[in-house]
């Protein structure tokens, strides 16, 4: 089953028992474009993206990236893919260049590019010097960064990335969202997910609204506007409508009272 698509999701549904976690949902994703799912804790971002990759099942439906039945063949799919996990759950015993190497030779990556590379990561990612510590020893923050640049060292075709910025110094997040620019021009595609609306609203060519495991709203920063007749507004307005969570004020005078 080929697809035009770089992702494409079809009536697809996650259940864990009475808890349905993706409700339904139906995605096209272009080739090329960096797409965000916006959504508040709990609203099916991270199980939408793990069925991407083939770590979790859908219950019903059917998923093809970049061409490719997900179910059908999972591994072919990771070979092609960077994911950068919510919790990056990485060798806490390895020093940070251990990892690395580890992951590269893993995907093939040839042993000269696979230096080059590393050193260009850790040096943009402000890690350098701190690669020969082990990982249980870096804080959250550079935690995320080595997970990152495993996700690009075998130059993936799409990347996944659950929460990729929020964790990031304010530096390190921007030359993120300018990697990901560059990539894009060479014809990756991105889909991350975030509850931040800044970085949905400055990065992303197209954001989903997810909510309770559905897509609310989806276009871009102008069709969701208009979508939501806030013709002006920036997108924590354009989602606190569409949410119906836009009456927040009474919430916090009982929290104050
Ligand atoms: N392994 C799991 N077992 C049971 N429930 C889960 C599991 N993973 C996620 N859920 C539930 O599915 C819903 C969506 O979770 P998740 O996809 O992690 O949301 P988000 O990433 O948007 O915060 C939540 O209600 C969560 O509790
Ligand atoms: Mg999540």
């Amino acid at each position: 089953m080929s697809s035009p698509y770089a992702v494409e999701l079809k009536e697809v549904t996650k259940r864990y028992n009475e808890i349905v976690a993706v409700n339904n949902m139906n995605l096209t994703i272009n080739t090329g474009e960096i797409f965000a799912l916006l959504g508040p804790n709990g609203s099916g971002k991270s199980t939408t993206l793990k069925m991407l990759l083939g770590l979790v099942q859908p219950t019903a439906g059917s998923i093809n990236v970049l061409g490719i039945d997900v179910q059908k063949d999972p591994v072919a799919v990771k070979r092609q893919v960077g994911y950068v996990p919510e919790s990056p759950n990485i060798y806490e015993f390895l020093t940070g260049i251990e990892y690395l190497d580890f992951i590269a030779d893993i995907y093939g990556v040839p042993p000269a590019e696979k230096q080059q590379r590393i050193t260009e990561y850790l040096k943009a990612l402000q890690l350098e010097g701190r690669e020969g510590d082990m990982i249980n020893s870096y804080s959250d923050g550079m935690k995320k960064k080595i997970s990152l640049i495993s996700a690009f060292l075998h130059k993936p075709k799409l990347l996944i990335l659950d929460e990729p910025i929020n964790a990031l110094d304010p530096r390190s997040a921007k030359i993120v969202k300018d990697l990901l620019q560059e990539l894009k021009m060479q014809g990756v595609t991105t889909i991350l997910s975030t509850h931040v609306l800044e970085i949905a609203e400055a990065l992303c060519d197209r954001i989903g609204i997810m909510y309770q495991g559905s897509i609310l709203a989806l276009g871009t920063m102008n069709e969701l506007r208009s979508r939501a007749s806030l013709p002006n507004s920036g997108l924590e307005d354009i989602f606190l409508k569409l949410t119906g969570t836009g009456d927040l004020r009474a919430v916090v005078e009982e929290l104050l009272r």
